[in-house]
């Protein structure tokens, strides 16, 4: 398995309820690197271009309204296989048939207020840590505690 970098973001929900320490924690206890972190409130023009590929859905702009609402907080996480790990850690779109153990289930109910974002393949990944980052905002580090993690 590769070291990848995916984007996750609490969406304005989540940072409403207060869900932001708990999120980060599942993320740090997994093992993942944090690279990026910072809160926003995204504009239209990022909102549109983030879920440009559900643009013709009839729930676009509610998505839009609902993602530009708030402060979300826009996060960068590095790992062996993190793409697909960050997105099993989300659990399902819909959060009453996500597991319980994931993020939506264990802390959402309703497909609209599903509380996180992870990108869901490498150019997905690729595209939206490129629009949501700057390269000066990512931060390439080495934990301390690296090798109780990762064979090297
Ligand atoms: P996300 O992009 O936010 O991580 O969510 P996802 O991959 O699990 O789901 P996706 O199909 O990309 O949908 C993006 C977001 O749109 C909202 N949605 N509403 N009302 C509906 O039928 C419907 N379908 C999708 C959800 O908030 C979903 O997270
Ligand atoms: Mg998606």
């Amino acid at each position: 398995m590769s070291v990848e970098r995916t984007f996750v973001a609490i969406k304005p929900d989540g940072v409403q309820r207060g869900l932001i320490g708990e999120i980060l924690e599942r993320f740090e206890r997994k093992g993942f690197k944090l690279i990026g972190l910072k809160q926003l409130i995204p504009t239209r023009e990022l909102a549109e271009k983030h879920y440009g590929v559900h643009k013709e859905r009839p729930f676009f702009g509610g998505l839009v309204e609902f993602i530009t609402s708030g402060p979300v907080i826009a996060m960068v996480w590095e790992g062996d296989g993190v793409i697909i790990s960050a997105r099993k850690l989300i659990g399902a779109t819909k959060p009453l048939e996500a597991d319980p153990g994931t993020i939506r289930g264990d802390l959402a109910v309703n497909i609209g207020r599903n509380v996180i974002h992870g990108s869901d393949g490498p150019d997905t990944a690729a595209f939206e840590i490129d629009l949501w980052f700057n390269s000066i905002e990512l931060c390439d580090w080495t934990p301390s505690d690296q090798r109780w993690r990762v064979e090297s």
